[in-house]
């Protein structure tokens, strides 16, 4: 799409950087076969790519064990391997009504089978959730805290150390999804007391889509969910309980984690802070350019501070997917509309009824260009409307 002005980065990132593009193409050449299953000198060299991205990815999230880092397709499928594989019948669940479905969905399951039992808490009024309230609603029964790091539609981020010191005071397992914030906010197992995490490769940690995973502490009594081939033991007839295997099973993406792999030297090369601190410039100069703009709403947006570059806003009048088509079409820009897969975040702001909100995210490879022609596309659309 010649001119395109993409300004989805919470869907996925895009571009990606160019190492990412040419190490998954040279790995894929030069190594593109099964790890773990042979002792050939290929096979091994392959095995030494997805040891080495789990190594980057433990020290990335200060895990302790690269065993316990292990890979899956997404987020979504690493946070139905922790809920299944925690949840008990007569369990209770602590969770938020910022989650994404691939927290509500595997929860509500299990709650609607009538296995365990869910309470959500709501944000404040700037979006974020108060970790008293994760203490108050503590249970006997309570097994587990599940929370999302960064919001994927008010783009808020939140006081996770605070909630993970509370759960570990507690005794409750602390589950966080960092499909959002992984790649942009450091996060650190040890001092946020996180005692499973669940990230996305597609985001901001620049891998391609169809790779993610998660990092199980040692001593969480995380059941295996998924049984099949590891390539070792292979007369054993149960799945192997050990790390890494308990958590995969099958032949790994391994061109994904190559794109993992590189994404992981771009970071470092980039430094998070800086990705961080350019993305929020270009958000900050978007947030006051709509809010200034008669008939625009913009939602848990006052500053950069505790905020990723996700920013969600309607325009008085119109239908936010409208407003999402005009920018497309009239503008060549790339956002997203509607729930975002986030139903409760809406349901609390009332824009459920309004058909959700406009969201646009930035990336590390987005311009002030792209914010002016962004600002102008909005002010635009409120002007007509009023015309
Ligand atoms: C907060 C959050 N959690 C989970 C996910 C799911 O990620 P994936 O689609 O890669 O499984 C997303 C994706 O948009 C997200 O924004």
């Amino acid at each position: 799409m010649e001119g395109l002005i993409y300004l989805d980065n919470a869907a996925t990132t895009y571009p990606k950087p160019q190492i990412v593009y040419d190490f998954m193409h040279e790995f894929y050449q030069k190594h593109g076969v099964n790890p773990g299953r042979s002792g050939y000198d290929m096979c091994m060299a392959t095995e030494e790519v997805i040891h080495a991205t789990r190594t980057m990815l433990t020290r990335f999230f200060n895990g302790t064990d690269p065993d316990r880092l292990t890979f899956s397709y997404n987020a979504s499928d690493s946070l139905n391997m922790i809920i299944q594989g925690m949840l008990e019948e007569g369990d209770h669940v602590i969770t938020t009504n910022v989650e994404h479905n691939s927290v509500l969905r595997p929860l509500y399951h299990l709650k609607h089978d009538g296995i365990i039992d869910v309470t959500y808490l709501p944000f404040d009024d700037k979006g974020y959730i108060d970790p008293d309230d994760v203490k108050r609603e503590i249970r006997q029964n309570t097994k587990m805290v599940v929370v999302n790091h960064g919001s994927n539609v008010i783009g808020t981020i939140q006081p996770i150390g605070d909630m993970g010191k509370i759960c570990r005071d507690n005794g409750v397992y602390f589950a966080v999804d960092v499909s959002q914030t992984a790649g942009t906010i450091p996060i650190d197992m040890a001092e946020m007391n996180i005692d499973l995490l669940a990230f996305t490769g597609h985001k901001c940690l620049m891998g391609p889509t169809g790779i993610g995973g998660s990092y199980v502490r040692q001593d969480v009594p995380i059941k295996g969910t998924r049984f099949g081939g590891t390539g070792v033991r292979s007369a054993y007839p149960f799945h192997l309980e050990e790390f890494p295997y308990r958590m995969e099973c099958g032949t790994l993406n391994i061109v994904g984690v190559a794109g993992l792999h590189a994404g992981q030297k771009w970071i470092a090369k980039e430094g998070m802070k800086n990705i961080h601190q350019r993305e929020m410039k270009l958000w900050d100069r978007l947030r006051r350019a709509l809010q200034e703009t008669d008939g625009v709403t913009t939602y848990c947006a006052d500053g950069p501070e505790g905020h990723i570059a996700v920013l969600s806003f309607n325009i008085e009048g119109w239908d936010a997917g409208n407003v999402g088509t005009m920018m497309d079409v009239d503008y060549n820009i790339a956002c997203r509309t509607g729930l975002q897969c986030a139903p409760l975040v809406h349901e609390q702001l009332g824009t459920d009824e309004l058909h959700g909100t406009v969201r646009i995210s930035i990336g590390p490879f987005n311009t002030d260009e792209h914010i002016d022609t962004a600002i102008q596309a909005v002010k635009d659309i409120a002007a007509r409307r009023r015309e």
